[in-house]
């Protein structure tokens, strides 16, 4: 069964055509990569799934709902988290008040920042927050400053952050950008480990290789905003359409 089903989306922008004839459906459970060079629409069509971005055409749904023309928490709420392609977290403030932020979210709708200052009167929040820091294997860190940790260590509070949410759907935009080998190997088995212990969908966009077929069960290849081939990552290794896409080969 299908999770999040997108049909005949496109989305231009001025005079470029950046998403057309879109088709994609994501299995529930299962952990879906879109890849594709660099422009080939990636983002934009993740944008579209989080109502950053409206397509001009077709239709995105998610567990047979419709999340076109629906605000980002509202998104959010129905059980889709993201992570960006930078890490969205607040380095001034410490790992611990970072993670009280989407627990507040979660459980008020919404966040005040000087809530966090208030955490030791609320237990409840405070005890949330510690816990997805031990899920997340950082509750060591809890008193750092968010910005003095490594991009690594960054991103697994980020997607911490997302799954105190508990998102359904776990959307991310190349979570290993600009991550040296042992924090790109850290996050594979940060999100095996996810996947293991949790019923939740996994759809990431990414451009290294190794990230894709160590996680992936389906492959969709984006070029120049349309998909070019779907197939498990056995079929789409070797595949001239990739080899297409990416270095503009034809076979
Ligand atoms: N907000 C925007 N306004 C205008 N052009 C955009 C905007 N966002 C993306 N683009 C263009 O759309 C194309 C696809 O971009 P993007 O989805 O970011 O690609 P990818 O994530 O695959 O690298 C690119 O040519 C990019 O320059
Ligand atoms: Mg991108």
């Amino acid at each position: 069964m299908s999770i999040l089903e997108v049909k005949d989306v496109g989305k231009r922008f001025g005079g470029l055509q950046a998403l057309s004839d879109v088709n994609l459906s994501v299995a529930e459970n299962s952990v879906h990569a879109i890849i594709g060079p660099n422009g080939a629409g990636k983002s934009t069509l993740l944008n579209c799934f989080v109502g950053k971005l409206i397509p001009d055409t077709g239709s995105v749904m998610f567990d047979g709902q419709s999340v076109l023309g629906r605000k980002p928490f509202e998104i959010n709420q129905m059980g889709i988290s993201r992570v960006f392609q930078t890490p969205e977290i607040f380095g001034d403030l410490t790992v611990l008040e970072n993670m009280l932020i989407p627990c507040f979210a979660k459980r008020d709708g919404a966040f005040e920042l000087n809530a966090i200052g208030s955490v030791q009167s609320d237990k409840e929040i405070g005890d949330r927050a510690m816990q997805m820091l031990e899920e997340m294997n950082m509750a060591d860190k809890r008193d750092m400053h968010a910005a003095a940790m490594s991009r690594g260590d960054k991103r697994r509070l980020e997607i911490g952050m997302c799954l105190s949410q508990e998102p359904r759907l776990l959307l991310l935009d190349e979570p290993t950008a600009g991550m040296a080998r042992a924090d790109t190997n850290n996050t594979i088995d940060l999100l095996k480990q996810i996947k293991n212990e949790r019923d939740i969908t996994i759809a990431i966009i990414e451009h290294d290789m190794h990230v894709v077929f160590s996680l992936a069960e389906r492959i969709t290849v984006l070029a120049q905003g349309t998909p070019l081939v779907e197939d498990t990552p056995d079929n789409i290794k070797g595949h001239p359409k990739v080899r297409e896409a990416y270095l503009g080969e034809t076979a």
